[in-house]
């Protein structure tokens, strides 16, 4: 597991993204698995600036997202594709039609997250898998005391998670948070080729704690990336504020990324 700690999660948006803009040159018809959430915004922002100066073209490029919220129409404007739509699809020239969400009215989940499961495979892997941590190191929803082994399926969510995101969307309104979602299992997310993790601020610190330096254990699901030979975690100084070995991440990945 590399472990970049930026100053700023400016400064580490837009190291990841480079990352991909340089994945995405290499190999026009990179598969990226894509996240939601407040974290990966200012990281989809650099992307989208790549876009604009003609860095790099995600034409060929195809996407599949982590999660959904069940229940949720991908026209409703908390759901998961709405937030991909307007964060990051409109602002690059992906093509939509290559662009992979969940279907939160699946009216049978389990078929759906199992053609999910088949399309990823179909298209050869997710070459980069992009994720945030919850607060209680959760990664898509894969929230404590879910198997490390886990593939697509439905799940619940915690009240910590749905506390967490009733305070970034829905207006603070936990009773209008969704209380299961669709979403990629952990043992799905862990066969992606490459994986960047963006953890930001504060209350992250337990939760990165966990990811890096804890024991893995499905109690801190984000901790199955210890086994993973290609694991990034692009965190700030905030969040990195617990870890241990901070110097030695610091001076290794100093050396690998050349800074
Ligand atoms: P956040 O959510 O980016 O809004 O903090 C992260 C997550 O729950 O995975």
């Amino acid at each position: 597991m590399e472990v970049v700690i930026c100053k700023t999660k400016e400064e580490a948006s837009k190291l990841a993204a480079d990352m991909i803009t340089a994945a995405v040159k290499k190999n026009p018809k990179t598969v990226l698995g894509l996240a939601t959430g407040s974290t990966p915004v200012l990281m989809y922002n650099e992307m989208a600036k790549a876009v604009k100066a003609r860095k790099v073209s995600y034409k060929q490029v195809k996407s599949w997202n982590l999660d959904e919220y069940y229940g949720l129409a991908g026209t409703h404007d908390q759901s998961y594709r709405y937030f991909m739509n307007e964060n990051l699809f409109k602002k690059i020239d992906i093509q939509i039609k290559n662009t992979h969400v969940l279907n939160g009215l699946a009216k049978d989940p389990v078929k759906e997250c199992a053609a999910y499961e088949k399309q990823i495979k179909a298209a050869g892997g997710i070459d980069i898998q992009v994720l945030g941590i919850g607060s209680d190191g959760h990664i898509a929803f894969n929230e404590p005391g879910t198997s490390l082994a886990s593939r697509t399926s439905i799940v619940y969510l915690t009240p910590s998670t749905v506390k967490d995101n009733a305070r970034l969307f829905f207006k603070g309104d936990m009773e209008a948070v969704p209380k299961s979602a669709l979403s990629m299992g952990v043992g799905t997310i862990c066969e992606a080729k490459k994986i960047i993790l963006l953890a930001f601020g504060e209350n992250k610190q337990d939760a990165l704690k966990g990811c890096v330096e804890g024991p893995m254990s499905q109690f801190c699901t984000a901790s199955a990336l210890q086994a993973h030979n290609d694991a990034w975690i692009f965190c700030d100084e905030a969040a990195a504020k617990k870890l241990k070995l901070k110097k030695y991440y610091a001076w290794r990945s100093a050396t690998k990324l050349g800074l």
